[in-house]
Protein backbone atom coordinates (compact mmCIF):
# COMPACT_ATOMS: atom_id res chain seq x y z
CA UNK A 1 0.00 0.00 0.00
CA UNK A 2 1.18 3.73 -0.63
CA UNK A 3 1.07 5.26 2.27
CA UNK A 4 -0.32 8.70 0.55
CA UNK A 5 1.71 11.22 3.94
CA UNK A 6 4.80 10.14 2.62
CA UNK A 7 6.23 13.09 0.69
CA UNK A 8 7.89 11.47 -2.18
CA UNK A 9 4.28 9.68 -3.45
CA UNK A 10 3.12 11.63 -6.45
CA UNK A 11 -0.42 13.64 -4.98
CA UNK A 12 -2.95 14.11 -7.68
CA UNK A 13 -5.80 16.57 -8.00
CA UNK A 14 -9.78 15.99 -8.60
CA UNK A 15 -10.05 15.19 -12.40
CA UNK A 16 -6.58 14.78 -12.91
CA UNK A 17 -6.82 19.06 -12.95
CA UNK A 18 -3.84 20.69 -13.81
CA UNK A 19 -1.82 17.72 -15.25
CA UNK A 20 -0.71 17.50 -18.93
CA UNK A 21 -0.31 13.95 -20.56
CA UNK A 22 2.40 14.58 -22.52
CA UNK A 23 3.92 16.91 -24.52
CA UNK A 24 2.71 17.48 -27.97
CA UNK A 25 3.17 19.31 -31.53
CA UNK A 26 -0.62 19.60 -32.41
CA UNK A 27 -1.82 22.13 -30.81
CA UNK A 28 -1.59 24.47 -28.06
CA UNK A 29 -3.96 26.31 -25.52
CA UNK A 30 -3.35 29.65 -23.65
CA UNK A 31 -6.38 29.34 -21.63
CA UNK A 32 -5.39 32.61 -19.52
CA UNK A 33 -5.70 34.41 -22.94
CA UNK A 34 -8.50 32.72 -24.62
CA UNK A 35 -5.91 31.26 -27.31
CA UNK A 36 -6.26 28.21 -29.68
CA UNK A 37 -3.62 27.47 -32.57
CA UNK A 38 -3.25 24.05 -34.28
CA UNK A 39 0.26 23.19 -35.50
CA UNK A 40 0.64 27.04 -34.30
CA UNK A 41 -2.08 28.62 -36.52
CA UNK A 42 -4.56 30.32 -34.50
CA UNK A 43 -7.79 29.21 -34.60
CA UNK A 44 -9.71 32.29 -36.03
CA UNK A 45 -7.17 32.46 -38.82
CA UNK A 46 -8.40 28.69 -39.70
CA UNK A 47 -11.94 29.80 -39.04
CA UNK A 48 -11.53 33.00 -41.81
CA UNK A 49 -9.40 31.05 -44.31
CA UNK A 50 -9.76 27.23 -43.96
CA UNK A 51 -11.91 24.51 -45.34
CA UNK A 52 -12.39 21.46 -43.14
CA UNK A 53 -10.22 19.34 -45.40
CA UNK A 54 -7.15 21.83 -45.28
CA UNK A 55 -7.79 21.85 -41.06
CA UNK A 56 -7.57 17.87 -41.44
CA UNK A 57 -4.48 18.01 -43.45
CA UNK A 58 -2.67 20.29 -40.83
CA UNK A 59 -3.70 18.61 -37.64
CA UNK A 60 -3.15 15.19 -39.41
CA UNK A 61 -0.21 16.10 -41.19
CA UNK A 62 1.53 19.50 -39.70
CA UNK A 63 1.49 21.53 -42.30
CA UNK A 64 -1.51 23.18 -44.05
CA UNK A 65 -1.48 21.82 -47.57
CA UNK A 66 -0.30 23.06 -50.84
CA UNK A 67 -2.92 22.31 -53.81
CA UNK A 68 -2.04 18.88 -54.56
CA UNK A 69 -2.04 17.56 -50.75
CA UNK A 70 -5.30 19.00 -50.31
CA UNK A 71 -6.30 17.29 -53.74
CA UNK A 72 -5.09 13.97 -52.65
CA UNK A 73 -7.14 14.58 -49.18
CA UNK A 74 -10.20 15.53 -50.84
CA UNK A 75 -10.08 12.66 -53.09
CA UNK A 76 -9.44 10.01 -50.43
CA UNK A 77 -12.07 12.05 -48.35
CA UNK A 78 -14.60 11.34 -51.43
CA UNK A 79 -13.57 7.51 -52.26
CA UNK A 80 -14.25 6.35 -48.71
CA UNK A 81 -17.74 7.37 -48.71
CA UNK A 82 -19.39 4.40 -49.63
CA UNK A 83 -19.83 3.04 -46.13
CA UNK A 84 -20.62 -0.59 -45.45
CA UNK A 85 -24.80 -1.58 -45.47
CA UNK A 86 -24.66 -3.42 -42.37
CA UNK A 87 -23.14 -0.45 -40.71
CA UNK A 88 -26.21 1.97 -42.03
CA UNK A 89 -28.78 -1.16 -41.52
CA UNK A 90 -27.78 -1.52 -37.69
CA UNK A 91 -29.68 1.55 -37.09
CA UNK A 92 -33.34 -0.17 -38.12
CA UNK A 93 -32.63 -2.72 -34.67
CA UNK A 94 -31.92 0.05 -31.54
CA UNK A 95 -34.23 1.08 -29.43
CA UNK A 96 -35.98 4.58 -30.60
CA UNK A 97 -35.28 6.50 -27.54
CA UNK A 98 -31.43 5.97 -27.41
CA UNK A 99 -29.71 8.79 -27.94
CA UNK A 100 -28.47 9.89 -31.46
CA UNK A 101 -25.40 9.75 -30.47
CA UNK A 102 -25.15 6.29 -28.89
CA UNK A 103 -27.01 5.39 -32.25
CA UNK A 104 -24.21 6.51 -34.31
CA UNK A 105 -21.51 5.45 -31.76
CA UNK A 106 -23.04 1.62 -32.66
CA UNK A 107 -23.14 1.96 -36.31
CA UNK A 108 -19.48 3.24 -36.09
CA UNK A 109 -18.94 -0.12 -34.22
CA UNK A 110 -20.23 -2.09 -36.68
CA UNK A 111 -18.20 -0.21 -39.45
CA UNK A 112 -14.92 -0.67 -37.36
CA UNK A 113 -15.20 -4.38 -37.80
CA UNK A 114 -15.83 -3.70 -41.55
CA UNK A 115 -12.74 -1.47 -41.70
CA UNK A 116 -9.90 -2.91 -44.19
CA UNK A 117 -7.23 -4.35 -42.55
CA UNK A 118 -8.83 -4.19 -39.23
CA UNK A 119 -6.80 -6.54 -37.68
CA UNK A 120 -3.24 -4.46 -38.31
CA UNK A 121 -2.44 -2.86 -36.16
CA UNK A 122 1.21 -1.06 -37.19
CA UNK A 123 2.00 2.14 -37.62
CA UNK A 124 1.98 2.10 -41.42
CA UNK A 125 -1.97 0.28 -41.53
CA UNK A 126 -2.82 2.83 -38.37
CA UNK A 127 -1.34 5.68 -40.53
CA UNK A 128 -3.56 4.63 -43.41
CA UNK A 129 -7.31 5.19 -41.51
CA UNK A 130 -7.91 8.70 -40.46
CA UNK A 131 -9.31 10.20 -43.34
CA UNK A 132 -11.39 6.87 -44.19
CA UNK A 133 -12.71 6.48 -40.24
CA UNK A 134 -13.83 10.37 -41.12
CA UNK A 135 -15.10 9.69 -44.26
CA UNK A 136 -17.12 7.11 -42.72
CA UNK A 137 -18.09 8.96 -40.04
CA UNK A 138 -19.71 11.68 -41.69
CA UNK A 139 -21.99 9.09 -44.22
CA UNK A 140 -23.04 7.34 -40.46
CA UNK A 141 -23.68 10.03 -38.83
CA UNK A 142 -25.96 11.92 -41.59
CA UNK A 143 -27.32 8.14 -41.71
CA UNK A 144 -28.13 8.42 -37.83
CA UNK A 145 -29.61 12.10 -38.11
CA UNK A 146 -31.92 10.80 -40.91
CA UNK A 147 -32.46 7.91 -38.96
CA UNK A 148 -34.28 10.47 -36.07
CA UNK A 149 -35.72 12.59 -38.66
CA UNK A 150 -37.14 8.92 -39.52
CA UNK A 151 -36.03 9.37 -43.31
CA UNK A 152 -34.22 7.27 -45.55
CA UNK A 153 -30.33 7.51 -45.55
CA UNK A 154 -29.18 9.71 -49.21
CA UNK A 155 -26.36 8.43 -51.38
CA UNK A 156 -23.69 10.81 -51.07
CA UNK A 157 -22.93 13.71 -53.95
CA UNK A 158 -19.42 13.09 -55.50
CA UNK A 159 -19.23 17.01 -56.52
CA UNK A 160 -19.78 17.95 -52.70
CA UNK A 161 -16.64 18.73 -50.37
CA UNK A 162 -17.08 16.81 -46.50
CA UNK A 163 -19.33 19.93 -45.46
CA UNK A 164 -21.83 20.73 -48.44
CA UNK A 165 -22.12 16.64 -48.56
CA UNK A 166 -22.59 15.87 -44.93
CA UNK A 167 -25.54 18.84 -44.74
CA UNK A 168 -26.79 17.42 -48.07
CA UNK A 169 -26.91 14.11 -46.86
CA UNK A 170 -28.69 15.23 -43.67
CA UNK A 171 -30.76 17.60 -45.26
CA UNK A 172 -31.85 16.07 -48.56
CA UNK A 173 -30.59 19.54 -50.60
CA UNK A 174 -27.86 21.71 -51.85
CA UNK A 175 -26.95 23.78 -48.96
CA UNK A 176 -26.86 27.43 -49.65
CA UNK A 177 -23.05 28.51 -49.39
CA UNK A 178 -23.43 30.53 -46.15
CA UNK A 179 -25.05 27.41 -44.34
CA UNK A 180 -22.44 25.82 -45.55
CA UNK A 181 -19.41 27.91 -44.57
CA UNK A 182 -21.15 28.53 -40.77
CA UNK A 183 -21.38 24.31 -40.63
CA UNK A 184 -17.61 24.10 -41.96
CA UNK A 185 -16.35 26.71 -39.48
CA UNK A 186 -18.27 24.39 -36.37
CA UNK A 187 -15.76 21.77 -37.83
CA UNK A 188 -12.49 23.83 -37.96
CA UNK A 189 -12.85 25.25 -34.62
CA UNK A 190 -13.69 22.02 -33.23
CA UNK A 191 -11.59 19.72 -35.13
CA UNK A 192 -8.86 19.67 -32.21
CA UNK A 193 -8.22 20.25 -28.88
CA UNK A 194 -5.44 18.96 -27.12
CA UNK A 195 -5.51 16.21 -24.16
CA UNK A 196 -9.38 16.66 -23.35
CA UNK A 197 -11.34 14.01 -21.13
CA UNK A 198 -12.33 12.35 -24.85
CA UNK A 199 -9.05 12.36 -26.49
CA UNK A 200 -7.33 10.97 -23.15
CA UNK A 201 -10.12 8.07 -23.53
CA UNK A 202 -8.68 7.71 -27.10
CA UNK A 203 -5.41 8.03 -26.92
CA UNK A 204 -5.61 5.25 -23.38
CA UNK A 205 -7.17 3.15 -26.09
CA UNK A 206 -5.10 3.16 -28.90
CA UNK A 207 -1.74 3.04 -26.10
CA UNK A 208 -2.66 -0.47 -25.28
CA UNK A 209 -1.93 -1.75 -29.08
CA UNK A 210 -5.98 -1.67 -30.39
CA UNK A 211 -6.74 -0.40 -33.26
CA UNK A 212 -7.43 3.73 -34.59
CA UNK A 213 -11.21 2.58 -34.92
CA UNK A 214 -11.46 1.42 -31.64
CA UNK A 215 -9.75 4.73 -30.04
CA UNK A 216 -12.35 6.69 -31.82
CA UNK A 217 -15.17 4.71 -30.22
CA UNK A 218 -13.76 5.28 -26.99
CA UNK A 219 -13.59 8.94 -27.58
CA UNK A 220 -16.86 8.66 -28.55
CA UNK A 221 -18.24 7.58 -25.75
CA UNK A 222 -16.09 9.98 -23.44
CA UNK A 223 -17.26 12.70 -25.51
CA UNK A 224 -21.52 12.18 -25.06
CA UNK A 225 -21.10 13.45 -21.65
CA UNK A 226 -23.14 16.71 -20.91
CA UNK A 227 -19.99 17.80 -18.74
CA UNK A 228 -18.09 17.12 -22.01
CA UNK A 229 -19.37 17.39 -25.80
CA UNK A 230 -23.11 16.31 -24.88
CA UNK A 231 -23.79 20.16 -23.36
CA UNK A 232 -24.11 21.86 -26.84
CA UNK A 233 -27.47 19.86 -26.69
CA UNK A 234 -28.34 20.57 -23.32
CA UNK A 235 -27.18 24.63 -23.66
CA UNK A 236 -29.26 24.92 -26.47
CA UNK A 237 -32.33 23.64 -24.65
CA UNK A 238 -31.26 26.23 -21.53
CA UNK A 239 -32.55 28.98 -24.40
CA UNK A 240 -35.14 27.53 -25.82
CA UNK A 241 -36.71 27.29 -22.07
CA UNK A 242 -36.18 30.70 -21.18
CA UNK A 243 -37.07 31.68 -24.57
CA UNK A 244 -36.76 35.54 -24.39
CA UNK A 245 -34.51 38.16 -24.13
CA UNK A 246 -36.17 39.95 -20.87
CA UNK A 247 -36.70 36.97 -19.16
CA UNK A 248 -32.69 36.56 -18.71
CA UNK A 249 -32.21 38.53 -15.64
CA UNK A 250 -34.67 36.47 -13.41
CA UNK A 251 -34.11 32.99 -14.93
CA UNK A 252 -30.39 32.96 -14.36
CA UNK A 253 -30.48 35.24 -10.78
CA UNK A 254 -32.71 32.30 -9.85
CA UNK A 255 -30.63 29.67 -10.77
CA UNK A 256 -27.46 31.15 -9.13
CA UNK A 257 -29.12 30.93 -5.50
CA UNK A 258 -29.68 26.93 -6.63
CA UNK A 259 -25.99 26.85 -7.41
CA UNK A 260 -26.79 25.42 -10.90
CA UNK A 261 -24.28 24.62 -13.38
CA UNK A 262 -25.00 26.20 -16.69
CA UNK A 263 -24.27 24.14 -19.96
CA UNK A 264 -22.49 25.79 -22.35
CA UNK A 265 -20.68 27.98 -19.87
CA UNK A 266 -17.24 27.28 -17.77
CA UNK A 267 -14.06 25.27 -19.08
CA UNK A 268 -11.44 23.48 -17.40
CA UNK A 269 -8.79 25.34 -19.50
CA UNK A 270 -10.41 28.52 -20.58
CA UNK A 271 -10.78 31.33 -17.66
CA UNK A 272 -11.40 34.04 -20.22
CA UNK A 273 -13.61 33.86 -23.31
CA UNK A 274 -13.62 30.79 -25.23
CA UNK A 275 -11.73 31.52 -29.07
CA UNK A 276 -13.93 28.85 -30.77
CA UNK A 277 -16.99 30.62 -29.33
CA UNK A 278 -16.00 33.96 -30.84
CA UNK A 279 -14.73 32.85 -33.85
CA UNK A 280 -18.39 30.91 -34.34
CA UNK A 281 -20.29 33.36 -33.26
CA UNK A 282 -20.37 36.20 -36.14
CA UNK A 283 -21.81 32.82 -37.94
CA UNK A 284 -24.51 31.71 -35.48
CA UNK A 285 -25.45 35.19 -35.65
CA UNK A 286 -26.06 35.59 -39.38
CA UNK A 287 -27.92 32.14 -39.75
CA UNK A 288 -30.31 32.60 -36.53
CA UNK A 289 -30.75 36.16 -38.31
CA UNK A 290 -31.30 34.52 -41.43
CA UNK A 291 -33.77 32.22 -40.40
CA UNK A 292 -36.14 34.59 -38.79
CA UNK A 293 -34.34 33.13 -34.80
CA UNK A 294 -33.53 37.08 -33.85
CA UNK A 295 -35.65 36.56 -30.48
CA UNK A 296 -33.43 33.26 -29.78
CA UNK A 297 -30.32 35.01 -30.72
CA UNK A 298 -31.20 37.65 -28.43
CA UNK A 299 -32.45 35.81 -25.78
CA UNK A 300 -28.65 33.70 -26.25
CA UNK A 301 -26.80 36.87 -25.75
CA UNK A 302 -29.10 38.09 -22.61
CA UNK A 303 -28.23 35.07 -20.75
CA UNK A 304 -24.28 34.84 -21.83
CA UNK A 305 -24.19 38.88 -20.75
CA UNK A 306 -26.09 37.95 -16.78
CA UNK A 307 -23.92 34.40 -16.28
CA UNK A 308 -20.55 36.28 -17.77
CA UNK A 309 -21.43 39.36 -15.16
CA UNK A 310 -22.09 37.20 -12.46
CA UNK A 311 -18.99 34.54 -12.87
CA UNK A 312 -16.55 35.98 -15.15
CA UNK A 313 -14.99 37.24 -12.24
CA UNK A 314 -14.40 32.94 -11.64
CA UNK A 315 -13.30 32.55 -14.94
CA UNK A 316 -16.91 31.55 -16.31
CA UNK A 317 -17.93 32.17 -19.72
CA UNK A 318 -19.46 31.20 -22.49
CA UNK A 319 -17.95 27.99 -24.13
CA UNK A 320 -18.21 26.45 -27.38
CA UNK A 321 -21.28 24.67 -26.42
CA UNK A 322 -23.09 27.52 -26.22
CA UNK A 323 -22.96 28.22 -29.70
CA UNK A 324 -22.96 25.41 -31.82
CA UNK A 325 -26.21 24.49 -31.63
CA UNK A 326 -26.97 28.33 -32.64
CA UNK A 327 -25.47 27.06 -35.75
CA UNK A 328 -27.23 23.51 -35.71
CA UNK A 329 -30.57 24.59 -35.43
CA UNK A 330 -30.95 27.17 -37.69
CA UNK A 331 -29.61 24.80 -40.23
CA UNK A 332 -32.62 22.45 -39.21
CA UNK A 333 -30.47 19.11 -37.10
CA UNK A 334 -33.00 17.78 -34.59
CA UNK A 335 -31.67 19.22 -31.21
CA UNK A 336 -30.87 15.98 -30.14
CA UNK A 337 -28.43 15.50 -32.17
CA UNK A 338 -25.93 18.61 -32.13
CA UNK A 339 -23.65 16.45 -30.40
CA UNK A 340 -22.68 14.65 -33.54
CA UNK A 341 -21.33 17.23 -35.77
CA UNK A 342 -19.08 17.89 -32.83
CA UNK A 343 -18.21 14.19 -32.53
CA UNK A 344 -17.38 14.13 -36.16
CA UNK A 345 -14.66 17.12 -36.16
CA UNK A 346 -13.20 16.45 -33.14
CA UNK A 347 -12.44 12.76 -34.16
CA UNK A 348 -9.49 14.64 -36.37
CA UNK A 349 -7.30 15.70 -33.10
CA UNK A 350 -7.93 12.39 -31.65
CA UNK A 351 -6.58 10.42 -34.45
CA UNK A 352 -3.47 12.80 -34.85
CA UNK A 353 -2.84 12.22 -30.98
CA UNK A 354 -2.80 8.38 -31.18
CA UNK A 355 -0.10 9.08 -34.40
CA UNK A 356 2.04 11.34 -32.59
CA UNK A 357 2.09 8.65 -29.55
CA UNK A 358 4.64 6.35 -30.71
CA UNK A 359 6.04 5.95 -27.32
CA UNK A 360 5.01 2.46 -27.02
CA UNK A 361 3.83 3.02 -23.97
CA UNK A 362 0.99 1.88 -21.97
CA UNK A 363 -1.04 4.65 -20.35
CA UNK A 364 -2.42 2.61 -16.78
CA UNK A 365 -1.84 5.12 -14.06
CA UNK A 366 -3.52 3.40 -11.08
CA UNK A 367 -4.90 5.02 -7.97
CA UNK A 368 -3.95 4.84 -4.62
CA UNK A 369 -5.57 2.64 -2.16
CA UNK A 370 -7.55 3.82 0.87
CA UNK A 371 -10.03 2.47 3.49
CA UNK A 372 -12.09 5.06 4.45
N1 LIG B 1 -22.11 27.10 -14.16
C1 LIG B 1 -22.00 27.42 -12.85
N2 LIG B 1 -20.91 27.13 -12.11
C2 LIG B 1 -19.90 26.52 -12.72
C3 LIG B 1 -19.93 26.20 -14.08
C4 LIG B 1 -21.09 26.51 -14.80
N3 LIG B 1 -21.22 26.21 -16.09
N4 LIG B 1 -18.75 25.61 -14.43
C5 LIG B 1 -18.01 25.56 -13.30
N5 LIG B 1 -18.70 26.10 -12.28
C6 LIG B 1 -18.28 26.23 -10.89
C7 LIG B 1 -18.45 24.90 -10.15
O1 LIG B 1 -19.73 24.80 -9.59
C8 LIG B 1 -17.36 24.96 -9.12
O2 LIG B 1 -17.79 25.78 -8.06
P1 LIG B 1 -17.32 25.49 -6.54
O3 LIG B 1 -15.82 25.68 -6.57
O4 LIG B 1 -18.04 26.49 -5.74
O5 LIG B 1 -17.70 24.06 -6.24
C9 LIG B 1 -16.23 25.70 -9.85
O6 LIG B 1 -16.87 26.49 -10.89
C10 LIG B 1 -15.23 24.77 -10.46
O7 LIG B 1 -15.93 23.75 -11.18
P2 LIG B 1 -15.25 22.39 -11.61
O8 LIG B 1 -16.29 21.46 -12.12
O9 LIG B 1 -14.34 21.89 -10.55
O10 LIG B 1 -14.30 22.93 -12.76
P3 LIG B 1 -13.87 22.22 -14.07
O11 LIG B 1 -12.65 22.87 -14.53
O12 LIG B 1 -13.82 20.74 -13.90
O13 LIG B 1 -15.12 22.59 -15.02
C11 LIG B 1 -16.55 22.07 -16.76
C12 LIG B 1 -15.14 22.43 -16.35
C13 LIG B 1 -16.84 20.62 -16.38
C14 LIG B 1 -16.65 22.22 -18.26
C15 LIG B 1 -17.58 23.01 -16.07
O14 LIG B 1 -17.29 24.35 -16.38
C16 LIG B 1 -19.02 22.68 -16.45
O15 LIG B 1 -19.61 21.77 -15.86
N6 LIG B 1 -19.62 23.42 -17.43
C17 LIG B 1 -20.95 23.13 -17.89
C18 LIG B 1 -20.96 21.97 -18.88
C19 LIG B 1 -20.28 22.37 -20.19
O16 LIG B 1 -20.56 23.41 -20.77
N7 LIG B 1 -19.43 21.49 -20.69
C20 LIG B 1 -18.74 21.69 -21.97
C21 LIG B 1 -17.34 22.19 -21.78
S1 LIG B 1 -16.57 22.51 -23.32
C22 LIG B 1 -16.25 20.98 -23.91
O17 LIG B 1 -16.08 20.00 -23.22
C23 LIG B 1 -16.25 20.85 -25.34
Amino acid sequence: MIDLADQKVQTYNRGLDGYHAGKTRICDIDGKNGILSYRGIPIQELANNASFEETVALVLNGELPDVHELEAVSGTLKQWRNVPEQAIAVLDHLPEQSHPLAQFRTAMSVAACLIPEAEDVSLEAQKRRPLRILSWTSQLAAASIRHLKGVPYIEPDSRLGFSSNFLYQVLGRIPELEECRAFEVSLVVQAEHTIHAAALAALTTYSTGADLGSAVLAGMGALSGTLHGGANQTAFQMIQKIGRPEKAKSWVQKKLDEKYRFPGFGHRIYKTHDPRATALMPFAENLMEKKGETVLWETFLAVKEEIETALGSRGIYANIDSVTGLVYYPLGLPVAAFPIPFCIAIQTGWMAHCLEYTGGKMIEPGAYYITS
